[in-house]
């Protein structure tokens, strides 16, 4: 089966201290993953240690960072190499977020490198597409995040492909409360996972998992983690909320 996932992506959110709550309480809830699920806690950069070795006695509990550089050392100020995170054994890492490409200006062709980044390093991309309303309105959404996957996925071998988790989060449904129906998520998912089968092959698609993104809450997770072809949700405001990302967790397939 394919690795299921709950990913937590605190953005810029939450204290040190009430990062470090927020986990103590998830922790120690009652909550039981089987080997083909995995909790993923996507934190600010300053919180990665302390992350790190909340989940470290813990199995199927990993820690991602949000963002890191396409280039790989150097004067850039203000910058996070992947080399740093490889360091402190970060093995997830957010790449091509829709805030990141929107308010940052992150090209397909920048986040290729970044995925090339992390890959060097023995980082997992949870890589990040997704439609406008606009391009949704028009009815161009199946055009458009493929050519995302093309323009920052394709270059790479089959064996690491299978290696990148996919988020697809439509913009218009993050921080919105507005939530893809599940007929359109399962809908995208499977064109997504065709796509895959195109370029690489179907053995290949069938391996990768395909987050869900966008207002995933503790009262529609299982709803849509049990489309057939959706893999688990990348969630934002809901999983700094430890009640609700504890739902969320035990909504996995
Ligand atoms: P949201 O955010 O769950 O608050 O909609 C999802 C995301 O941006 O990853």
């Amino acid at each position: 089966m394919r690795k299921q996932i709950a990913a937590a992506n605190w953005k810029m959110n939450l204290t040190y201290q009430a990062g470090e709550k927020l986990l103590d309480d998830i922790l120690s809830a009652d909550i039981h993953l089987a080997s083909h699920q995995q909790v993923i806690f996507g934190v600010p950069f300053p919180y990665l240690i302390m992350a790190n070795s909340e989940v470290s006695e813990e199995a199927y509990y990993a820690v991602s960072a949000q963002n890191c550089s396409d280039k790989k050392a150097g004067a850039y100020t203000g910058e996070v190499s992947v080399e740093m995170l490889q360091s402190i054994n970060i093995q997830y890492c957010i790449i091509g977020h829709s805030e990141r490409r929107e308010y940052f200006n992150e090209s397909n062709q920048t986040l290729a490198e970044k995925v090339n980044r992390c890959l060097e390093a023995g980082i997992t991309p949870i890589f990040c597409c997704g439609e406008p309303l606009s391009i949704r309105e028009a009815g161009t959404q199946n055009d458009f995040v493929a050519q995302q996957l093309k323009e920052s996925l394709f270059h790479l071998p089959a064996d690491q492909l299978k290696s990148v988790v996919i988020a697809y989060e439509p913009i218009w449904a993050i921080g919105t409360g507005k939530t893809a129906t599940t007929e359109q998520a399962q809908e995208m998912h499977a064109y997504l996972r065709s796509v895959f089968a195109k370029q690489y092959s179907p053995v290949v698609a069938n391996e990768v998992s395909i987050l869900y993104g966008g207002s995933v809450k503790a009262n529609n997770a299982k709803e849509i983690f049990g489309c057939p072809d959706v893999d688990g949700g990348l969630v934002g405001g809901a999983s700094i909320i430890a009640a609700d990302f504890i739902k969320i967790i035990q909504s996995l397939k």
